[in-house]
């Protein structure tokens, strides 16, 4: 196992009196798309400030690429691109001036080939030359992910970058992520959607009231759920034989209590195909059937409830 990209140990938060972060540690592997879930006020821009030293901590570590940030700052940070405050351009200059602009700054010289490869990558070929201020929100959030591609960071940070974002520009910006991270940048990002975080990250931590109470892995998620016994709706006639059948068959399953041949089903999705089979060659006819999946939502509360939190 390679060292971890970034590594966040017991961190703290004060204000005032207030913990806003409270002794969180998560770590981030090479290539691995790492989110921050959570409502409002949880704490994501406070831990993602921290770690760009935007604010200073309370206590704890924060580790980059085996670079702690408050002994060597300017090494770990060098590995570092980010988008944490909405991207800030020259509305006069065109994409590509503030592009170069900003890699002018660099301590690298970088390359006109290296350029024009990002602005390719966040597909902003054709609008490149036109000035920023004619750009959508999509567009400024492309170009900012290109400036934040510039000197090649190992690490990118995004704040709530789909924010204000439309549907396609999300999964553009998603598509994006997905290949940088192919090519082994880690990505750290932040969100109050959990939709958005399942279906982009490999893992994302949920945080409530700057505490991080779960790490839910996109992997185990997935294996877990496709496991796990679901209910199936099905229209079986004729009720009887279809009741005995399934009694029989030891199936678990309810029957609609208002006299019609509705069946409620338990059973693992793998194992339905057969009880069709079985049910057909009984003469048993099937008039529908349907799983009822469990909605994000009520995902979401079971893997929150059991630490005794809530959203919001
Ligand atoms: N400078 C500050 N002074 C006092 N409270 C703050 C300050 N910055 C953030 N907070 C509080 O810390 C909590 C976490 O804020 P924040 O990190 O912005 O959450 P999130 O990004 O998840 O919405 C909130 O309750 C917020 O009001
Ligand atoms: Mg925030």
């Amino acid at each position: 196992m390679t060292q971890p990209v970034l590594e966040i140990n017991h961190l703290v938060k004060q204000i005032g009196a207030k913990q806003i972060i409270k002794d969180i540690s998560f770590s981030v592997n090479e290539g691995e798309i790492f989110g921050l879930l959570g409502p409002n006020g949880a704490g994501k821009t406070t831990i993602i400030r921290s770690i760009v030293k935007l604010i200073s901590k309370t206590s704890g570590e924060i580790i980059i690429l085996g670079k702690n940030i408050d002994t060597s700052y300017t090494e770990a940070i060098q590995q570092v691109g980010a988008i944490v405050e909405n991207p800030e351009f020259y509305p006069y200059m065109t994409g590509l001036q503030n592009l170069k602009t900003f890699a002018s700054m660099s301590r690298n010289k970088i390359s006109n080939e290296r350029l024009e490869e990002i602005i390719q990558l966040v597909h902003l070929d054709k609008a490149i030359n036109n000035k920023v201020k004619t750009y959508s929100l999509g567009m400024r959030q492309r170009l900012g992910v290109a400036q934040a591609l510039i000197h090649e960071p190992k690490l990118l940070i995004f704040d709530e970058p789909t924010n204000g974002l439309d549907p396609e520009g999300m999964k553009e910006f998603r598509l994006q992520m997905k290949m940088l991270a192919r090519q082994g940048v880690s990505v750290l990002v932040s969100s109050h959607l959990l939709t958005e975080m399942e279906q982009l990250c490999d893992r994302f931590a949920i945080i409530e009231r700057g505490e991080l109470t779960h790490i839910a892995d996109m992997k185990q998620e997935n294996l877990a759920e496709a496991e796990q016994l679901q209910t199936f709706h099905m229209h079986l006639e004729p009720l009887e034989l279809s009741r005995e059948l399934l009694t029989n068959w030891k199936i678990d399953y309810i029957l609609a209590d208002n006299g019609t041949s509705h069946f409620f089903v338990k059973s693992s999705p793998s194992d339905i195909p057969s009880l069709v089979k079985k049910l057909v060659s009984e003469d048993v006819s099937i008039f529908a059937i349907e799983a009822h999946t469990k909605t994000l939502e009520e995902r979401f509360l079971e893997i929150t409830k059991h630490n005794g939190g809530s959203m919001e």
